[in-house]
């Protein structure tokens, strides 16, 4: 039997256990698969990642172009974000989702991504359960297991148009039940939850006193009459315990700008934040400048993309539907308009002004 290097004994870990378990992002392998035939040369179209194919409109551009020029950005800026940035965002969230919040209740990440781990880093210990509804997008149950937290799965299926109901999580629920898990619309099923759906959600947290973590980064891309609603708006009541993890990647076209941010009560961004300022300093303030237009401006760029993509999943679906044997259901008949939803629209389209307002528990 041959010996084992003295430098290596046998019960050495070179990767620790909780780094080493975590798998690599399947979307972004997918993603690099089909990006590496498509320089290849094959006719490829990737479904992998949920990344516009627009380039980032202009004046978000000029704005980061010059940043660049001004020394300013050129130093270490507050950890948790811009202050002015911080301003747009909660400025944004009163226009797009009727809720107030303080800038101490925001933190700027490197993208939804960090948000996420972050958030669920702020809030977990171990053995800590987390109810996710599936299917899911790859990297919310990594970023819980590495947070220390246990992922639960609820699987909802066409049955319900893919949103769980209150009787699934409930069924999932246990002591050790910490969050629940809330994605609308969400990635990669695209089911948008009604008004009444995500209150009751959020309701049955309160009763449980549960916390919700609730990704809107896709709250402006939505079609037909379906439209997103964010819980904390919708139940105040839940504010407490709620962390909003939101973003410029999908909406204005910046996937690689790596700019997102946590709304969240104080303390949890506060210790999110403390997180954050040993894990990166500040995100980059060119990045950051350019989000700062992103967020500033009106939404005209994205629901010129938006358009484009609802061309898209018609032609997608007109197309399915002429192979044989296969049927797919028209898209605008898997959802229904609310009074919200109608509202929403038309602030969409430019008509329409901002939203109730509702705030943010200090
Ligand atoms: C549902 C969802 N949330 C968050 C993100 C993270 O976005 P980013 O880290 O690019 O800001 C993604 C990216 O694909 C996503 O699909």
């Amino acid at each position: 039997m041959g010996r084992m290097s003295a430098a290596t004994p046998p019960t050495e870990r070179r990767v620790s256990a909780r780094v080493g378990a975590i798998s690599e992002s399947a979307t972004l392998a997918v993603d690099a698969k089909a990006k590496a035939l498509k320089a290849a040369g094959r006719p490829v179209i990737g479904f992998g990642a949920g990344e516009p194919d627009f380039p980032t409109p202009d004046y978000i551009v000029e704005a980061a172009i010059e940043a660049c020029k001004n020394p300013k950005f050129h130093r270490y800026t507050p950890a948790g974000g811009l202050p002015e940035l911080k301003a747009a965002i909660a400025a944004k969230t009163l226009r797009d989702s009727g809720l107030e919040v303080d800038a101490s209740q925001i933190l700027v990440t490197n993208g939804g991504k960090q948000a996420i781990y972050e958030a669920f880093a702020a809030i977990l210990d171990p053995g800590d359960e987390v109810i996710v509804p599936a299917p899911y997008w790859t990297t919310y149950p990594e970023s819980i297991r590495l947070a220390g937290g246990v992922p639960v799965e609820v699987v909802a299926d066409e049955t319900t148009g893919y949103r769980v109901t209150v009787e699934q999580l409930e069924a999932a629920r246990t002591e050790k039940t910490k969050v629940v898990l809330f994605v609308s619309p969400s990635n990669p099923t695209g089911a948008v939850y009604g008004e009444q759906e995500t209150e009751a959600i959020g309701r049955w947290a309160v009763e449980h006193g549960l916390w919700v973590m609730t990704d809107e980064i896709y709250e402006h891309l939505v079609y037909g009459d379906a439209s997103a609603v964010s819980l904390p708006a919708v139940l105040p009541e839940l504010r407490d315990k709620c962390i909003v993890v939101n973003g410029v990647a999908k909406t204005y076209a910046m996937t690689g700008w790596r700019v997102g941010w946590i709304i969240g009560p104080k303390d949890v961004v506060k210790a999110a934040t403390n997180l954050q300022s040993h894990a990166t300093s500040n995100v980059s303030n060119v990045a950051q400048a350019a989000a700062l237009a992103a967020v500033s401006g009106d939404l005209v760029a994205v629901e010129k993309m938006r358009e484009a993509f609802d061309r898209r999943r018609k032609t997608i679906v007109r197309m399915l539907n002429e192979i044989d044997g296969v049927v797919c259901p028209e898209p605008e008949a898997r959802s229904t308009p609310t009074r919200r939803s109608r509202r929403w629209s038309a602030r969409r389209s430019g008509a329409g002004g901002p939203r109730t307002r509702s705030s943010w528990p200090r």
